[in-house]
C-alpha cells in the first residue's frame, strides 16, 4: 500500500491486509488440492488489490453513502479484489464448485458474464464472497467492525484477462472518431477469443483422454 491508501485506511489498515493475505493463503491450498498432476495447476497466475481510496469514494458517492473507510469496508464488496487467471475454460467451473464447498466461505452473489458476456465483449465470471473477518488478538479491539466482509473474486482464462487488459487501455481514450466501429471490432476480438478458447479447451480434452 502506498502513503495515501494508508492513511485512507488508517486502523483498518493492518486487519485489511491480513485478511487479504489469510484469503490468498487459503486460496493457494485450495487451488493446489484441486490437482494431484503437479505438472497441471488449474490457474495460471492470482493477483489481488485492495480498492485505492479514490476508488472507494467514488463509488460510495455514487450509491449515496458517506465516504469514509468504514462505510466503504461495510457497505462494498470489493474493498478487496482477487483475480484468478486460468488457462483453459473449464479450470473456472472447477474452481467455482470448490469455493461452493467452502466451509467458511459463503458466495453471495454470482455474475457469469462467460455465459453472458456484456454488451462490449467482456468476459469473465464474478463470484462476491462473505468471509469472516478475523478477530483475535490484536484485531478483537476492531468491535464496530462486522464479523465478515464482501470480497469479490473474478475468475478468467488467459484470453479474457489479455482482451480485458487491452480493452482497460483503451476505453479511457477521449475524443475517439468512429466509436461505433471501434466498439464493434473491440467485440468481434473478444468473440474470436473465446472461441478460441472453446477450441483450446477441446483440444485439452481429447489429449487428456
Ligand atoms: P464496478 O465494480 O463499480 O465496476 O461495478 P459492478 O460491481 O456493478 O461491476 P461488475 O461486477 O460488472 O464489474 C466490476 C469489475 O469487473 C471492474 O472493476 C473490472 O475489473 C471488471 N470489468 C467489468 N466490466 C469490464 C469491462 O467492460 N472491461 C474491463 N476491462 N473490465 C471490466
Ligand atoms: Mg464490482
Amino acid at each position: 500500500m502506498d502513503k495515501e491508501e494508508v492513511e485512507f485506511y488508517g486502523e483498518y489498515t493492518e486487519i485489511l491486509k491480513y485478511t487479504e493475505q489469510e484469503i490468498l493463503k487459503e486460496l493457494n491450498d485450495i487451488l493446489d488440492e484441486l490437482t494431484e498432476d503437479p505438472e497441471r495447476s488449474p490457474y495460471e497466475h492470482i493477483i489481488s488489490r485492495i480498492k485505492s481510496p479514490e476508488s472507494v469514494r467514488d463509488k460510495l458517492r455514487q450509491k449515496g453513502f458517506a465516504d469514509d473507510v468504514l462505510t466503504g469496508i461495510i457497505k462494498l464488496s470489493d474493498v478487496i479484489g482477487i483475480r484468478i487467471v486460468t488457462h483453459f475454460v473449464g479450470d473456472i467451473y472447477l474452481i467455482l464448485s470448490r469455493l461452493r464447498e467452502h466451509e467458511t466461505w459463503e458466495i453471495v452473489k454470482e455474475k457469469d458474464y462467460i455465459a453472458r458476456p456484456k454488451e462490449n465483449g467482456y468476459r469473465s465470471y464474478h463470484v462476491i464472497l462473505k468471509v469472516p473477518i478475523c478477530r483475535e488478538d490484536d484485531f478483537a479491539k476492531f468491535t464496530d467492525l462486522p464479523d465478515s466482509l464482501n470480497i469479490e473474486i473474478q475468475l478468467r482464462t488467459i484470453a479474457m484477462d489479455c482482451w480485458a487488459a487491452l480493452e482497460h487501455q483503451i476505453r479511457y481514450k477521449k475524443d475517439v472518431k468512429n466509436t461505433a466501429l471501434i466498439a464493434d471490432e473491440l467485440k468481434r476480438c473478444a468473440d474470436e477469443m473465446a472461441s478460441t478458447d472453446l477450441t483450446m479447451q477441446t483440444i485439452r480434452d481429447v489429449l487428456m483422454k
